[in-house]
């Protein structure tokens, strides 16, 4: 069997631009666009494409976009005040802080300093709580990318047993309570798992986020299962890998995501979305 590949960049495609669309609307009918501050802290390579991307679609969408770069030397003081002051801004409906952060800067009071309201990120313990209880409000932006991408394959994963490898705050554990959401079976996987083949072996349903390049062997997936792969390393010769052996895993899968191409897109996508709700959801809040 050769697996079908799941088109991360084509299904974010199609929700940035129905995001569009309903943004177009809301100017038509002389409400303003949602507003996303970006913040950025330091030089760090990688996350500068990532915020570059992110603002891309700002730009594609109607999403209006306000930038933050700040210097690697500032304080965590000064990072929360400037979030406090975005907090008590109307005009701002989303606040990104992109990390990884500084080490003197706790990513933890970042997150918990910003507005629940305003995670767009859904980072905050109020946003993972309420996905936790099923009533997912502002949803982290990847897991819920994830369950698009398997949405768009037009399987039923009610009952499935997925597999999530990685149990991170930002992807692995909502990404579980998402596909528990969703009515699967499932197991999360971490650095004490005792045998992760076998429990890859009987997934229907492969979520790897560990972020260590081909850690799952291609011949331990189940033919026909579905394999998302949201790992992405950069590999010394400069080529991006993910956590899947793609090569052998795509000829016994019965769906795959690339890296790049795959997840990736839709974290982006799911992160416009994720603002146009904020914005909607505080309008509704203040009626
Ligand atoms: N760094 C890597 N991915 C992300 C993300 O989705 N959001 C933020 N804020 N930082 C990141």
């Amino acid at each position: 069997m050769t697996a079908q590949i799941i088109n991360g960049k084509a299904v974010a495609e199609i929700t940035l631009s129905e995001t569009k669309s309903l943004i177009d609307n809301r100017l038509a009918s002389g409400l303003r666009a949602p507003t996303l501050a970006v913040i950025l802290v330091g030089a760090d390579p990688a996350s500068a494409i990532y915020v570059r991307n992110k603002k891309l679609a700002c730009e594609k969408t109607g999403v209006r976009s306000i930038s933050y770069d700040l210097p690697a030397t500032i304080t965590e003081a000064d990072l929360l005040s400037l979030i406090s002051q975005l907090n008590d801004d109307d005009e701002v409906d989303g606040i990104l802080v992109q990390s990884p952060l500084p080490a003197h800067i706790e990513e933890k009071k970042v997150i918990e300093t910003i507005s629940a309201a305003k995670d767009v990120d859904g980072f905050h313990p109020y946003n993972i709580g309420r996905l936790a209880v099923r009533q997912p409000t502002l949803r982290s932006c990847t897991p819920f990318g994830v369950i698009k991408l398997l949405q768009s394959t037009g399987i039923k994963v009610l009952g499935m047993d997925a597999v999530v490898i990685g149990v991170s705050n930002h992807v692995g554990r909502p990404m579980a309570l998402e596909l528990l959401l969703a009515g699967c079976t499932v197991t999360s996987c971490h650095r004490h798992t005792k045998d992760l083949r076998a429990n890859v072996e009987r997934a229907d349903i492969v979520v790897a986020a560990a972020g260590k390049a081909g850690l799952i062997k291609g011949e331990w997936i189940k033919p026909g299962a579905i394999v998302i792969d949201i790992g992405i390393t950069r590999l010394d010769d400069g080529t991006i890998c993910g956590d899947v052996e793609f090569a052998v895993a795509k000829e016994r899968a019965g769906w795959i995501t690339p890296v790049p191409g795959g997840v990736g897109p839709m974290t982006v996508a799911t992160l416009m979305q994720n603002t146009l709700k904020a914005l909607e959801l505080r309008e509704t809040a203040s009626r």
